[in-house]
């Protein structure tokens, strides 16, 4: 059953048993918070907000006296999170990873692929065992939650960051062709990002689908992210002659419109040629 299938079921079975606060006890001895979830994974699946990661958080994690990722809710195998590895330890001198996943079967299912202090596995929910990051990547692990019990996890996470950390957390396809995510710090959600292969799209709005759990069900005429993506669809249509040269180009001079409307958006212009943008939360953000 494909993960988006069987959504309804699991956030029914979840909703009635809320998550408790953290017990007050040793870094690593809290409950794990949280309740297993399917574990569907896929190779490469996370590569967009990997870059993205590349792109942006390199001099965070640099800057850090222990350069600590946490990857909560990596599935039913290592695959992501070794590609996480993979993928940083090149810029990130003394990068450490634990994966983290609340189920016991699936810590177990990847001992061999422990190589402790670089990458390491372990049991653990939002409370992030005690372990104090600098950035947290959680992917595909809040869409089987309902709402109240997603904003309670970011929360949580927020919490448990270490000293100038980052939480990442988003939603993707099956393929991770469609991925939309949303940075977090302690003070609460900074930014959302959209990223999509441009050419798997027929408009931006398609990437609605896969907005986090805050803004999913806020996707409804008057609230901030509908008039965002109906902007961008807007600018998506008037930009239809740049699709002579392709469907990145059309992407870009649809970004550049949304930035010449106002929309506060984030980070290098570069990124947009990836098929990628970065709105300040504030923007989005969900209204009464
Ligand atoms: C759909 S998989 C996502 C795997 C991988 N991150 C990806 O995006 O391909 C979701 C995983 O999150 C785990 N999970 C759910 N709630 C969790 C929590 N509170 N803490 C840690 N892991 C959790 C589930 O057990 C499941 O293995």
């Amino acid at each position: 059953m494909s993960e988006a299938g069987s959504d309804h079921k699991q956030r029914a079975s979840l909703s009635p048993q809320p998550q408790r606060k953290a017990p007050r006890l040793a870094a690593g001895r809290a409950r794990a918070l949280g309740l297993p979830t399917r574990g569907t994974t896929n190779a490469n699946r996370l590569r967009r907000v990997d870059r993205w990661l590349l792109a942006t958080q390199i001099p965070r994690l640099r800057d850090s006296a222990r350069p600590l990722v946490v990857d909560l809710g990596y599935g039913a195998s290592a695959v992501t999170t070794l590609e996480l590895v993979e993928r940083l330890a090149p810029e990130v001198d003394g990068l450490e990873v634990v994966g983290l996943e609340i189920d016991p079967a699936r810590v177990a299912a990847v001992e061999a692929d422990r190589d402790p202090p670089r990458v390491d596995f372990r049991l653990g929910g939002f409370e992030l065992a005690g372990l104090q990051p600098v950035l947290v990547r959680a992917f595909n692990v809040l869409r089987q939650y309902d709402e109240e019990s997603a904003a309670r996890a970011w929360t949580t996470m927020c919490a448990a960051l270490g000293p100038g950390g980052l939480v990442v957390e988003g939603t993707c396809d099956e393929w991770g062709r469609r991925s939309t995510w949303v940075a977090l710090d302690a003070e609460g959600p900074l930014t959302l990002t959209l990223a999509a292969r441009v050419s798997d799209i027929a408009t931006p709005s398609d990437l609605a689908e896969r907005l986090p759990k805050a803004l999913i069900h806020h996707n409804v005429p008057g609230q901030p992210v509908h008039e965002f993506l109906r902007a961008f669809d807007v600018a998506w249509a008037s930009a239809a002659g740049m699709s002579t040269f392709g469907p990145r180009q059309r992407w870009v001079a649809a970004v550049e419109a949304l930035a010449e409307q106002g929309w506060p958006l984030v980070g290098s212009s570069r990124r947009w040629r990836h098929g990628e943008v970065t709105v300040r939360w504030s923007a989005v953000a969900p209204v009464e």
